[in-house]
């Protein structure tokens, strides 16, 4: 029988931790988060992409507890917006801006635009001490809705409207959601090929 091996998750949110420790149940896998190693520098999200701010998360976890780690960042894109929120969705309205502040200045942002298209996009990077890192996308394309509609998520869902199923990701559940957002689908292809990233990263190790 294989060793389990230790991924740390760059992350204190314990929702992440367990939707991700759900999803690779059955590997031989342990997953920790930051909270399991006491006091870690904080990483600052300034990244141009989401793709840098992932890795960025991932390698400097990985650097500084000397084990594998994995980070995922994601956001909503408006293509009317030129890509914003982008990498400051969760802080689109301020530093400390709450899901209704920043869905009302989204909102504000968008009166008159013709074009309501957008796409939420997830990446999640796994990275190795030494800085090597693998890369997971996901995208979802949606529609920004002209009011909020819905109770279920969090964030921007009941902004974004989903033509698929004609209802915002407000109004569908988390099991319909994970089955065709931006994190469902990275996170999918991330166990799809999960056996080859355990034998990637014990060569590496
Ligand atoms: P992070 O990847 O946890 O840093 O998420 C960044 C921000 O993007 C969140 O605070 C939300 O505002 C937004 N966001 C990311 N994924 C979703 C989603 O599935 N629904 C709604 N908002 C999301």
């Amino acid at each position: 029988m294989t060793d389990r091996l230790l991924l740390v998750l760059a992350t204190r949110n314990p929702g992440k931790t367990r939707e991700i420790q759900e999803l690779l149940k059955g590997f031989p896998v342990e997953i920790k988060n930051l909270d399991d190693f006491g006091p870690v520098a904080e990483i600052e999200e300034d990244g141009a992409t989401f793709d840098d701010n992932a890795y960025k998360k991932a390698s400097f976890t990985a650097k500084a507890l000397g084990l594998p780690a994995l980070a995922d960042d994601s956001g909503l894109e408006a293509e009317a917006l030129e890509g914003a929120p982008g990498v400051h969705s969760a802080r689109y309205a301020g530093p400390n801006a709450t899901d209704a502040e920043n869905n009302a200045k989204l909102l504000h942002d968008m009166e008159g635009k013709a074009n309501r298209a957008a796409a939420f996009a997830c990446v999640i990077s796994i990275a190795i001490p030494s800085g090597v890192a693998l890369t997971y996308e996901g995208r979802c394309e949606g529609v920004i809705a002209e009011a909020p509609a819905g109770d279920n998520g969090f964030g921007y869902d009941p902004l974004f409207y989903y033509p698929p199923l004609n209802r915002t990701f407000a109004q569908i559940s988390v099991e319909e959601k994970n089955l065709v957002s931006h994190r469902g689908k990275a996170l999918a292809e991330l166990k799809k090929e999960f056996d080859k990233v355990l034998v990637w990263i014990r060569q590496k190790l």
